[in-house]
């Protein structure tokens, strides 16, 4: 089975997916289609603080079209950022009604936006009005558990939404334990929508038995599987899983602490940024857990370059 027409998404993964991380995975290796990027909360007030849309911004470098995520509960405010993107020629934006945060969902966003129907659809209205056509939403399948999101179809199904991406688990299970495969069959059946799959896709041989058993699937969304290996649309669109290469990382992990180094200030975000990505990457090399240890000690940017040299088994 090959990927042939079917579409994968850089899945929004705040902390390690933003834009710099976007383009360096797109200079070294084949990239995602698309890429949601990591969600920016709505704010009260009229005025948008820059800085706030830097990430998605169109004028600056994208290597792979990216699509703004929104988290919030407020309609009126979700209105004054989408009218923000659309100013920054953005036509598609996404909904997050998935984080699984309890301070999150405490607050009726993220996850606990699903589970309040008036606000949600307060949301989805706004949404479709301000961004017609290209407003999607991202949803578990439930907080605590797993019957939510098939309750509220009726509800998704109502809005002109460009679709609807499920990550199979409930926000109690956080990003643990087993996706339940066969409670997305039930919502996707129910969805009127075109649905992305979201979960657990490290390999090409995931992607296979996924595709085997959803094939009516044609849209898959990708996170912590491409933080772990950046490389991993290439086995996927080759057909075959290909060993990690671990000297074409080298060259990746370096043009992303120099491009980082310039977008951030301050040594310290730039290492945060650097341990955030290794604590998904660590797993895939050889000499992982030996070389995590390292960059987890640095404290320094040249400590850091000194732990890349070691790549490869060079010294
Ligand atoms: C550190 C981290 C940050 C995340 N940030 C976001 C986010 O900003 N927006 C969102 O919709 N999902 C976010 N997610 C969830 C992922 O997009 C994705 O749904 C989840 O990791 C499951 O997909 P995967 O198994 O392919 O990683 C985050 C997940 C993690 C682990």
């Amino acid at each position: 089975m090959t990927a042939g027409a079917d579409q994968f998404i850089l899945a929004p993964l705040r902390g390690v997916t933003g834009r710099v991380f976007r383009n360096t995975l797109a200079d070294t290796f084949e990239a995602p289609d698309e890429a949601v990027a990591p969600f920016i909360p709505t704010f009260a007030g009229e005025r948008v603080k820059p800085a706030l849309l830097s990430d998605v911004d169109r004028s600056l470098e994208q290597r792979i079209p990216v699509i703004p995520q929104v988290i919030g509960k407020d309609p009126a405010q979700l209105a004054t950022l989408l009218r923000a993107f659309r100013a920054m020629g953005h036509t598609r934006v996404d909904l997050n009604a998935g984080c699984p945060w309890p301070f999150v969902v405490k607050k009726g966003r993220g996850a606990g936006l699903l589970a309040d129907e008036t606000a949600l659809e307060a949301m989805l209205a706004v949404g479709c009005e301000v961004m017609p056509e290209g407003f999607s939403v991202k949803v578990r399948l439930g907080v605590k558990t797993a019957d939510l999101l098939v309750r509220r179809m009726e509800l998704l199904n109502r809005y002109p939404l460009r679709e609807v991406t499920i990550h199979p688990r409930t926000a109690k299970q956080m990003y643990e334990g087993a996706v339940d495969e066969a409670r997305f069959a039930e919502a996707a059946a129910l969805c009127r929508h075109p649905v992305v799959y979201n979960g657990d896709i490290r390999s090409f041989a995931d992607w296979r038995r996924l595709k085997a058993r959803f094939p009516q699937v044609s849209r898959w969304m990708i996170g912590r599987g491409l933080a772990a290996n950046p490389a991993l649309m290439e086995s996927i669109r080759a057909g075959e899983d290909r060993p990690f290469p671990e000297d074409r990382m080298r060259g990746f992990l370096e043009a992303y602490l120099l491009a980082t180094g310039e977008e951030l200030s301050g040594r310290a975000s730039v290492l945060g940024r650097m341990k955030e990505l290794w604590s998904y990457l660590a797993a895939s090399f050889a000499d992982g857990d030996r070389l995590w240890a390292c960059v987890k000690l640095c404290r320094t940017v040249d400590e850091y370059r000194r732990v890349l040299d070691r790549i490869g088994g060079s010294r």
